[in-house]
């Protein structure tokens, strides 16, 4: 449904931020060195996916580390398909970021003043900075939500959900968006940058906190805006599987510390599948969790913790152990119970190395974006790196490009999903994760998605569709759903963390990208940069 109004009498911010991650606060921060931003996220500031983070952040500090190794191996979970230059950005621009984060007070955990680096599945080097051991997204989103609050140049509102970007004649001019009381505003901006992170909430477990329900990429589809590589979604090996717990990731820091993975009957299997073992790419260890999970007719396997000292359990998992023990249980005694559950969308806004989106004055970083620098399976810790490196780039391009204040066209637009009615839409909230859950999982077939296909078909319906947050959240995951579903109906093959077991093996043909957008879909060479005229 597209609706269009007049512009006439409503004011302008230059930079309008929609999303208070790592890579919205840090790119609101930056940004508000050229001039006024406003901030706008769905609940608190502190609430996003970065706050969850548990890991830590991947960089190449250590003297005997380097940026080349750290590119080696991100290349190589990526499994063919990173776009070589997003991660040379990556890891070369990364350890100037991390340095500004700790110069602002990030306390990224020291010894005698030399940073402690775990490591993580799949990295050749212990290089991932990690704070209050495993509350690192807690304590970076602490500094920076407090830098940003107190920012003389950045208005932040809370509580404020963006339902549609502003279009018109120049691309984007904002967003509609619906405020603390669920009143309906124009935001008018210059530029718009799209931070709004994950998507897990459209499975039924997954690490993820309610306010990631893919809101950003469904804006900027509607808008105009292509999406890449939707059908790669990761899968967590190691989230809580205790009954009456949430649904709780289990950092897989454990591993990189000397945690084992076990199967119901007591046997270390990891070995048997990778020579990594519990260390290999994140898309195997799931896989395999996964298998063993079938094999023993179980909803979970065991990851062992006695090789681990319980001083170390309780200096270095301080969140783990006390969230397991408000469960009843103690992890410097027991075993945990774990499953994989969804953790992180690969696939997203299709960016160039500027941040810039296909639709100008549009810009995306952070989970929600997709500059290629993830491939088919993202590197353990890379998250919240890539949300500063393109944030930053971001700013910089903003800063040196000879930017035009844009003249607001006479009429802008604003398209809503219409993915289902809203007569049919009471109680499909579940319904649609229980969809994505059985069909878009860790082990897909083409006859299950085609199934799942015709059950997320666009509705049309003549009963104009009501402007609140819940109804709107679960268009935009309807919408999300029936795109993934597409993209993982294209992918004849297995590739990271998408595996079809109609098509187990990787094919060369499909060293590509499939791109989504409302005109079509169209491939592109994995090694093509995504690039726009504007
Ligand atoms: O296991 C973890 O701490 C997750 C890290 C990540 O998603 O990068």
């Amino acid at each position: 449904m597209k609706i269009t109004f007049s512009p006439a009498g409503l004011g302008t911010t230059p930079f309008l931020v929609i999303g208070s991650g790592i890579a919205g606060l840090y790119t609101a921060l930056k940004l508000a060195e050229i001039a006024n931003v406003t901030l706008i996220t769905k609940e608190a500031l502190e609430e996003s996916n970065t706050s969850y983070a548990q890991g830590g952040i991947a960089v190449a500090l250590s003297p005997a580390d380097s940026p080349d190794l750290h590119y080696t191996d991100t290349i190589q979970a990526g499994a063919g398909l990173c776009l070589p230059p997003a991660v040379a950005t990556l890891v070369h621009e990364g350890p100037e970021r991390v340095q500004e984060l700790i110069a602002w007070g990030v306390p990224f955990d020291a010894d005698a003043g030399t940073l402690l680096m775990t490591r993580e599945a799949a990295h050749s080097f212990p290089r991932v900075l990690h704070a209050d051991g495993d509350a690192s997204g807690r304590e970076i989103t602490k500094v920076l939500a407090q830098r940003v609050a107190g920012h003389p140049r950045i208005t932040v509102k809370e509580n404020h959900y963006a339902v549609a970007l502003l279009t018109g004649e120049e691309g984007c001019y904002g967003a509609m968006v619906l405020d603390e009381n669920g009143t309906r505003t124009s935001i008018l901006a210059e530029a718009t940058i799209l931070a709004t992170g994950g998507s897990g909430q459209i499975f039924t477990d997954t690490t993820n906190p309610a306010v990631a329900t893919g809101d950003g990429l469904a804006l900027a589809y509607l808008a105009g805006a292509p999406l890449a590589d939707l059908e790669f979604v990761q899968f967590h090996p190691t989230a809580l599987h205790l009954e009456g717990a949430p649904c709780f990731l289990i950092t897989e820091a454990v591993r990189g510390e000397g945690g084992i993975l076990r199967n119901q009957r007591g046997v270390r299997f990891m070995p048997s599948y990778h020579e990594q073992a519990e260390l290999a790419p994140r898309d195997v260890v799931a896989r395999s969790v996964w298998s063993e999970m079938e094999k023993t007719g179980t909803d979970h396997v065991y990851l062992d913790l006695s090789l681990l000292s319980t001083e170390l359990i309780k200096s270095r998992f301080p969140n783990i152990y006390e969230t397991c023990l408000s469960y009843g249980l103690d992890i410097t005694k027991a075993p945990i119970p774990v499953a994989p559950a969804a953790h992180y969308m690969m696939g997203g806004i299709a960016i160039d190395l500027h941040g810039r989106t296909a639709l100008p004055r549009l810009f995306a970083c952070g989970e929600v974006a997709n500059s290629g620098v993830h491939g088919a399976n993202r590197l353990a810790s890379n998250s919240l790196l890539d949300g500063l490196v393109f944030g930053y780039r971001i700013f910089r391009y903003l800063q040196n490009s000879p930017w035009q204040r844009p003249d607001l066209p006479p009429e802008l637009a604003a398209v809503f999903p219409t993915e289902t009615s809203p007569e049919l839409l009471a109680a499909d909230r579940s319904a649609l994760k229980e969809l994505a859950s059985t069909h878009l999982g860790i082990i897909r077939r083409e006859d299950a998605l085609q199934n799942a296909q015709r059950q997320v078909a666009p509705a049309s319906s003549a009963t104009p569709i009501p402007l609140n947050r819940p109804y709107l959240e679960l268009q935009n995951m309807r919408l999300l759903v029936r795109l993934m579903l597409d993209a993982a109906l294209s992918r004849r093959e297995s590739r990271g963390s998408h595996y079809r077991a109609d098509y187990p093996d990787p094919d060369p043909a499909w060293a590509k990208r499939i791109v989504l957008s409302p005109t079509g879909v169209s491939f592109i060479p994995a090694d093509q940069p995504f690039s726009w005229s504007w």
